[in-house]
């Protein structure tokens, strides 16, 4: 059957969910806006809506080949994917192996110093509220996932960092945080969402250059190219 696009779901900052004539399936649409500081920044990155959707089918492609199931199916275009249709769990699910942003502010620590062990937090997903800081405790008293679920999405994103960190020194990159976002897929947790220069802070290996979307947030220029060298170092 021909996939059809049916009717907008949902538009967030980066992308658009629309529903299809395939019950279990989405398609998202990437697109060229940016926002930082919880929407008071905004911007535009050039072809960052291409760059993000190629380089997230790329890696959720590599993380399907490691057994890690996600909802990834295939890409339409260059700015659009088709989806598993997930219920997302309103958490980021954020891993850091070098201190920076928020957490070298919360802790006053020194951003670019290496964590002895990657350190898993959990944001509560509600742009009103900021996306605070929450813990397990907090995630099993508001029914956001059981403990059997927390336990699922820890595992799962230690086994992601693993993943992404090793394919990223092989392109010459250190991939100091991501952010992750989990959904329901017939009653199985799998990942969802993108995993791009907006989502994580990538770094050249030898120069320390910031790679991702801190060159927007921070007015540091030249982030168009910033995004399109992440995706050529990867694309070979
Ligand atoms: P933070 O240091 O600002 O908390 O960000 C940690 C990581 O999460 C970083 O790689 C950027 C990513 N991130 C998002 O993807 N979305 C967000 O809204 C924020 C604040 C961070
Ligand atoms: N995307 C987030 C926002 O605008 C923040 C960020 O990525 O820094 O709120």
């Amino acid at each position: 059957m021909e996939l059809v696009k049916l009717d907008m779901l949902y538009e967030g900052k980066a992308k658009k969910i629309y529903t299809t004539n395939i019950t279990n399936q989405f398609i998202v649409t990437y697109k060229d806006d940016a926002t930082a500081f919880n929407g008071e920044k905004k911007g535009s990155i050039g072809e960052k809506g291409v760059v993000n959707n190629k380089m997230s089918a790329i890696l959720f492609q590599l993380l399907s080949e490691k057994g890690i199931e996600n909802h990834y199916i295939s890409l339409l275009n260059e700015r659009e994917m088709v989806v598993k249709a997930v219920k997302i769990i309103p958490l980021e699910v954020i891993i850091r192996n070098v201190v920076a942003g928020s957490m070298a502010k919360r802790l006053g620590l020194e951003e670019g110093s290496p964590l002895k062990t990657p350190v898993l937090e959990f944001c509560y997903k509600n742009d009103e509220l900021g996306d605070p800081l929450i813990n397990d405790d907090h995630i099993m008293a508001l029914q956001l996932a059981d403990l059997t679920q927390i336990q699922q999405l820890k595992q799962m994103a230690l086994n992601i960092n693993k993943v992404l960190q090793q394919f990223f020194f092989n392109k010459e990159l250190r991939l100091i945080d991501f952010k992750l976002e989990f959904g329901l897929f017939e009653d199985r947790i799998i990942l969802a969402d993108e995993i791009s220069p907006d989502t994580c802070r990538l770094w050249d290996l030898t120069t320390n250059e910031k790679l991702d979307k801190d060159r927007f947030r921070r007015d540091l220029g030249n982030v168009e190219e910033a995004y399109k060298e992440v995706l050529n170092r990867i694309m070979n």
